[in-house]
């Protein structure tokens, strides 16, 4: 029978970004016997699994994205041995462990393409997208497809044929339509499971099918390589695979897309458990704006029976500290770009409110490593020392969220390694080490740690609805369950707080019996 609350449900997750966590052997890049001193801080937070980004082998044409094999680890990282090792650690913490796999392109370095490439009949050719061009010569590019990444999504190899890749020209797009990359799919899951792996993240998910007749990108007509009806038949295989396990093994999705019902679709009982959020993650901090997403979420998840999830910050987006930093209320992924000057006060604030609005809404909540530290985007690394391909094809780099994590000390490299980290760390983070955190109850890191600790303990918090309370327009306040409320006052001045019995929690000092601007709590309620 399965289990009617299974952890999926309502876990925090934390993203772990192997680069950035901790480096143990000494060459500025994380590693996974890093992560592995490391575990301790995870299980003091609190948190119930770990989401662990690309850790194959991979020559980091986008930063492990480009993977080479799915059955072994980058020695950058370490080995396969340590990758169980720490599977069996983290379980030994009660922490679950959830695995990268990243099915729409794989790595030019990976021996298929090798394959592929000596020779126009090979027949891994099949395993991609080689095309004809367009004109006599055959120079011109199949079709004028714009890649994610911006620039051209095909490249033309020496026997004048061209290849698609949505992204860098080094991660080719596989064909889904061949029924061995199917295959090799469901063995690699197979693989994970088998290690004991608690979850997938499934990168780039709506992206998998493309149109073979290769029509150009036209608006009001279907698209012709983003969420085509194809690609829901591969989820139902996984989940029928993710099931055959015992049922608590989770499959997760990163689906961009803007319609919410076409979203919900990913999350049918029989095909993903959960999806990130990233109308939640996209939206300003506003009240409004924020009031109608998480009603949209909350209907769009109801209507499958699935988990909403909420997602402050990730590997691919500015840094939330620095995005509320904003006293505007437009919100761009990378908006650090365009001048808009940051307050890191006061998106340290709301930063702090987010973290009780996203740990006491109903569902799964996700932890970007270093958001429990506040960190922020770092806006000051030298073009020159930027690693994202994204920079050099959009003229935008996600490095600044990259940036490894800061331990202990008063300057760089803060722990983090005793060489110089592969992207440079802000001197001002000597304040946000975990070190220099711990134990002081007005810093992100106790916030989280205490907030964690009483949504784990806190039943109302586990399983049930929650519901609007009218105190106005501009404060978000919801009760779950009988007697616990979260207000976050996202209006411009102190408001009085809801009747209550108890204060919980809250994310700032209280004036009084107001609440301050940009200030959340959490309440006992009177019942
Ligand atoms: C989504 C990942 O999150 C991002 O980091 C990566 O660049 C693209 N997929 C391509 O794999």
């Amino acid at each position: 029978m399965s289990d009617p609350s299974p952890w999926w449900r309502d876990a925090v997750i934390y993203q772990v970004y192997p680069r950035s966590y901790a480096d143990a052997d000494g060459d500025g890049v994380g590693d996974i016997a890093g992560i592995r001193a490391r575990l301790p801080h995870l299980a003091d937070l609190g948190v119930d699994a770990i989401w662990m980004s690309p850790w194959y082998p991979s020559p980091m044409a986008d930063a492990g994205y480009d993977v080479a094999d799915f059955r072994d680890i980058d020695p950058v990282f370490g080995t396969l041995a340590e990758a169980e090792a720490l599977i069996a650690e983290s379980h030994a913490l009660g922490i679950r462990m959830i695995v990268d796999i990243v099915p729409n392109h794989i790595s030019s370095a990976h021996p298929w393409f090798q394959a592929a490439l000596a020779s126009p009949a090979a027949p891994e050719r099949d395993y991609f997208w080689f095309r004809p061009g367009r004109g006599p010569d055959g120079a011109g590019m199949p079709t004028d497809w714009r890649g994610e990444f911006g620039g051209t999504a095909w490249t033309r190899v020496d026997d004048g044929a061209w290849y698609l890749h949505l992204f860098t020209p080094e991660q080719p797009d596989l064909n889904w339509d061949h029924p061995g990359v199917r295959a090799e799919f469901e063995s690699i899951l197979r693989f994970w499971f088998d290690r004991g792996v608690d979850g997938i993240r499934i990168d780039s998910a709506a992206l998998l099918f493309k149109d073979p007749a290769l029509p150009e990108v036209v608006d009001g007509r279907p698209h012709p390589f983003h969420d085509l009806d194809e690609v829901h038949s591969v989820y139902r295989a996984w989940r029928r695979i993710a099931d055959s396990y015992g049922g608590d093994r989770a499959l997760i999705g990163e689906v961009w897309m803007p319609s919410v019902e076409r979203f919900a679709a990913y999350l049918r009982p029989d095909e993903l458990h959960a999806a990130f959020n990233f109308d939640f993650l996209g939206c300003a901090w506003d009240p409004a704006l924020m009031r109608a997403c998480v009603d949209r979420t909350l209907d769009a998840h109801a209507a499958v029976g699935a988990p909403p999830t909420w997602v402050l910050s990730n590997h691919d987006v500015t840094r939330h500290v620095t995005r509320y930093g904003r006293t505007d209320t437009t919100f761009s992924f990378d908006n650090n770009l365009d001048g808009t000057p940051v307050d890191l006060e006061l998106g340290t604030r709301r930063a702090r409110a987010a973290a009780l609005l996203s740990l006491s809404l109903p569902g799964a909540t996700y932890i970007y490593q270093g958001e429990e530290l506040g960190l922020w985007e770092n806006e000051n690394i030298p073009p020159a020392e930027f690693q994202d391909p994204m920079w050099g094809r959009r003229g935008h780099s996600r490095d600044g969220c990259r940036v490894p994590l800061p331990w202990s000390g008063s300057e760089p490299p803060f722990g983090f390694s005793s060489a110089t980290p592969w992207l440079p760390q802000p001197p001002e983070w000597k304040d946000r080490t975990v070190q220099a955190q711990t134990g002081d109850p007005a810093s992100m890191l106790e916030l989280y740690r205490e907030a964690i600790a009483l949504r784990r303990a806190e039943p109302a918090l586990h399983h049930t609805a929650m519901t609007w309370l009218d105190v106005q327009p501009a404060v978000l306040a919801y009760t779950r369950g009988a007697d616990f409320a979260c207000v976050v006052n996202m209006s411009g001045a102190a408001v009085a707080l809801p009747g209550h019995e108890s204060l919980l929690l809250s994310s700032g000092p209280l004036d009084g019996d107001l609440l301050p601007p940009d200030t959340a709590v959490w309440l006992r309620r009177q019942t």
